[in-house]
């Protein structure tokens, strides 16, 4: 009989991406994936740790997992990868005795030889090495299981930049690029698969590097040399920092033909002196400055960022500062987040600690005005012809989902025939999440 696999994924799209890493190989290995856990061989899942809030998902979920094995017994191997895998190491086998194997980020490649172990030699199996090469998909050839109009490409690992709030240096490990050969085959194998968008995941993506003896590439010549992959209509990139934002990469968006007019740029603060306490790198001025220059380049971009709340010391007037540069700079949306501490991190030791009745109340003004400027954004479009990238079925039944170049989900209601083309459409109708066309 066929063994199945199961694998939950929590987290960013570095973590999608790698659990789609960690299918492949279970495939290679004869495994065959089944929709609920209850009759998986193998289950994962992929964790993530960048706040309480992800914590306490993936200690739920484990500790229902960990029911569903014990009443299954040896019959099942039960697995934590990703994030907080790596963070808890062995103290995840403490609190969840029928834990068979924790595999952090960086390991990932190992996971058939740690299940090996598990299956025929009955050990239970750590591996949280941080200093290993970076996940190279280009070469598993398996195909794709389902047709997929987008699709994600890992460009580098890890960070160095240690902002003052976030655990994930300490749980991805140093910044390391993939070649650009290797990036190259895994997107073309990708295109040749029937994929027509792609997008370039790295924890800050502009510090991409890359010498060998002929050559040496930037995030900027790694993009020119994908736009040339035959195929691609559209290149899509995130997550950038501020501090790192070149020119070079701000004059991709004019020069290079298929890279979306879009930007993720995390701003965090609206407070230079929070800023500086986050150890981000640069002010608001300069923040503001760079997005007059990206408007410059391109006016009809899409900004997009992240902020948070409730940083230690955040004054009610730096919040006001927060509140005064969204209201400036109008981001099409916005990912707004409450600060909670992470173990290890340099918050998490800093005075002034915001309660969380202030942040829930922070968070909300934040998110009630984000609200309106990205209604007012999306109306801005109504009655207008928009180029729309159809990637398939909506959530309600009937119609059809894409996104705009400028990453904004469309609805609509054609034939599926158009599944993987891009047409023009006219907005008829605009809400805050999404665009409804003819
Ligand atoms: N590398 C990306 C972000 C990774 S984490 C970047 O630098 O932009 C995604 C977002 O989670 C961050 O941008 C930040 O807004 C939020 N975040 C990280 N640590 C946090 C913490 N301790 N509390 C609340 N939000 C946090
Ligand atoms: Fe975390 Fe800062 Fe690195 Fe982003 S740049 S992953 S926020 S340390
Ligand atoms: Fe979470 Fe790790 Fe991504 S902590 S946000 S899954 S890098």
């Amino acid at each position: 009989m066929e063994k199945g696999f199961y694998i939950a994924t929590m987290g960013c799209q570095m973590n999608e991406y790698d659990s789609e890493f960690l299918g492949l190989q279970l495939m290679e290995y004869g495994y065959t994936p089944v929709d609920d856990p209850e009759n998986a061989d193998v289950v994962l899942i992929n964790t993530c740790t960048v706040r309480e809030k992800a914590d306490q998902k993936a200690m739920s979920l484990l500790g229902r997992l960990s029911r569903i094995k014990a009443k299954k017994g040896e019959g099942m191997v039960l697995g934590v990868a990703g994030c907080l895998a790596q963070k808890q190491g062995k103290r995840l086998f403490h609190r969840f005795p029928e834990l068979d194997l924790v595999v952090g980020p960086r390991e990932l490649t190992e996971i058939r030889g740690i299940l090996n172990a598990v299956l025929f030699q009955k050990r239970k199996m750590i591996a949280t090495r941080l200093d290993l090469p970076p996940l190279n998909a280009s070469k598993t050839t398996h195909q794709l299981q389902e047709s997929q109009i987008c699709a994600y490409v890992s460009v580098m690992q890890g960070c160095d930049n240690f902002c003052t709030y976030c655990i994930v240096p300490y749980v991805r490990g140093r910044e390391i690029s993939r070649s650009p050969q290797d990036i190259l085959e895994e997107a073309s194998f990708l295109v040749g698969q029937g994929v027509k968008e792609i997008t370039l995941l790295g924890q800050n993506v502009n510090s991409y590097s890359w010498k060998d003896s002929s050559k040496s590439y930037n995030f900027a010549s790694l993009l020119h040399m994908l736009s040339e992959v035959d195929g691609l209509l559209r290149l899509r990139f995130t997550t950038s920092h501020p501090k790192d934002l070149s020119d070079d990469l701000i004059r991709s968006f004019k020069d290079n033909q298929i890279l979306c007019p879009h930007i993720h740029l995390p701003f965090q603060t609206g407070s230079n002196d929070i800023l500086q306490r986050m150890k981000r790198g640069y002010t608001r001025e300069h923040y503001m400055e760079l997005v007059y220059k990206l408007r410059d380049m391109v006016p009809h971009l899409a900004i997009t960022s992240d902020v948070m709340v409730g940083f230690p010391g955040e004054s009610a007037g730096d919040f006001e500062q927060t509140l005064d540069l969204m209201e400036k700079i109008r981001f099409d949306t916005l990912f707004s987040f409450k600060y909670s501490d992470r173990e290890g991190t340099v918050a998490a030791y800093m005075d002034g600690k915001i309660g969380e009745g202030e942040k829930s109340r922070r968070l909300n003004r934040l998110q009630t005005l984000q609200k309106e400027i990205t209604l007012q954004k999306n109306m801005e479009l109504e009655g207008k012809m928009v180029a729309v990238l159809v990637e398939g079925e909506s959530k309600k039944g009937g119609q059809l989902m894409g996104r705009t170049n400028t990453n904004k989900i469309v609805n609509l209601s054609s034939n599926k025939g158009l599944i993987g083309d891009i047409i023009n459409v006219i907005i008829k109708k605009a809400f805050v999440n999404s665009l409804l066309a003819e």
